[in-house]
């Protein structure tokens, strides 16, 4: 590539950072991609892309508020990571999925745990191929807040130090869940203002503890059933519906840059759920409630996916209201095999492929992350008791169609 070339790309990488949506944390320049001449299509969401929220026309609600609980602040300097130099860097080494994605602005991600960053084959592959991870249980609230006057962020702040040695988004999942909840909570006596005081402080004290290193938050996480209807969880049964809006009222006073994002899954397409999904957000923004976007969750099995003309209608309708979408836990169940048939990889490529390029055509989808790096990690096994190949990497590490899928369409798309 010609010193012009080179010239010509980092201005067009300086334009897009100073269209970046707000709250982009700047690591796209972490790791150049000067050496790739692609001139492609920033995925950063912008107001030129989709239009503005709009002007609440109900009274914002007045909730009760909180201060944070005392605990200790995050010291990025507690972790040694040493950079990972990407394998995608070395001279000739063909473009990684995250150069490639980075030159759209757009975040490529996987759902990771402190206990496999020591992993040095797991580690290069995380940081060489992904700008982005997502805690899949280290910030949740039994590990954060095991005791009512106890809090425990060390796992998360591995990962968000390993994020920030390897230029890499952190997605903090999540603040508010039925699951993984303490005894303390689920066995707790108290008064609805005190329920109250509970969750806000909880909110409060971990998005403070966080606060600058979080790209997005999953505040509340599958408040729905599948047929549209609030799920009976402890904050409905203790404070109300108006637990939700509460939820994010209170992450947006603890941090003014984050994304707030709604998570769910079984809403990716069009059905009751996300019919639910859709009302509940433009409610909130009716009345004012900070809230930027929606999880998609995406996980889905190889037959009967949503399909990509639901989920980009989906999508769409969500961009009318001015939020984004993100592709938050992707994985495709195989159900048949550890290490699944030829066929079975095929069409599992192709349904990975399908959202891919629905996040890639949507206007307000700027962020695909899933469910876990390699099929040895992943969730599913030990949840169903079978094994499977979910995931974008088998069991030892190597790329599967899935990932080549992906790869191709970045290589490929405009
Ligand atoms: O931490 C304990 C450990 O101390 C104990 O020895 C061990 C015994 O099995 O259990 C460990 O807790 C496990 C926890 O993951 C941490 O590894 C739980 O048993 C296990 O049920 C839990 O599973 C997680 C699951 O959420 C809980 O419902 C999965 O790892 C996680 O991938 C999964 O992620 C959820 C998202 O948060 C929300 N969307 C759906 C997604 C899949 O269910």
């Amino acid at each position: 590539m010609t010193a012009i070339h080179r010239a010509f790309l980092l201005v067009m990488l300086c334009l897009w950072g100073l269209s970046a949506c707000r709250r982009a944390p700047e690591i796209f320049s972490a790791h150049p991609t000067d050496t790739l001449t692609l001139t492609v299509r920033s995925k950063t969401p912008s107001s030129e892309t989709f239009p503005a929220k709009p002007t609440p026309v109900y009274p914002t609600p007045k909730f009760p508020t909180c201060q944070p609980d005392p605990a200790p602040a995050f010291n990025p300097g507690a972790y040694s990571f040493m950079p990972i130099r990407p394998v995608s860097n070395r001279e000739g080494d063909a473009p990684s999925l995250r150069q490639l994605a980075e030159l759209r602005r757009f975040y490529v991600g996987v759902s990771t745990a402190p206990q496999f960053l020591d992993d040095p084959g797991y580690a290069e592959l995380l940081a060489g191929q992904f700008n982005m991870l997502a805690a899949e249980n280290a910030m949740k609230w039994e590990v954060v807040h095991p005791k009512p006057e106890r809090y425990d962020f060390s796992q998360g702040d591995a990962l968000v130090a390993f994020a920030r040695a390897n230029g890499m988004a952190v997605y903090g999942h999540a603040l508010v869940w039925d699951l993984q909840q303490p005894d303390w909570l689920t066995r707790g006596e108290y008064s609805r203002e005190e329920w109250i005081q509970i969750l806000c402080r909880h909110i409060k004290t971990v998005v403070s503890h966080y606060r600058g290193y979080i790209y997005a938050w999953d505040v509340v996480n599958e408040a729905f059933q599948n047929n549209g209807a609030l799920r009976d969880t402890l904050w409905l049964r203790k404070i109300g519906p108006e637990y939700i809006a509460m939820a994010f009222q209170w992450a947006r006073e603890a941090d003014p840059q984050t994304l707030l994002i709604y998570n769910e899954f079984f809403a990716e397409g069009l059905n009751q759920k996300s019919q639910a999904v859709y009302s509940l957000v433009q409610g909130m923004l009716q009345q004012g409630i900070p809230i930027d976007g929606v999880g998609l969750q995406m996980h889905v099995w190889l037959w009967g996916p949503p399909t990509r003309h639901e989920l980009l209608a989906n999508m769409r309708r969500l961009a009318e209201l001015g939020l984004l979408a993100h592709i938050t836990e992707m994985d495709v169940r195989t159900q048949y095999s550890r290490d699944s048939q030829a066929e079975e990889l095929t069409v599992q490529a192709e349904v990975y492929r399908q959202a891919f390029s629905a996040c890639l055509e949507a206007p307000n989808c700027n962020v695909f992350v899933a469910w876990g790096l390699t099929d040895r990690y992943s969730w599913i096994p030990e949840h169903t008791g079978q094994p499977d190949a979910p995931l974008l990497f088998d069991r030892q590490g190597k790329p599967k169609p899935a990932f080549n899928a992906l790869l191709d369409m970045l290589r490929r798309s405009p």
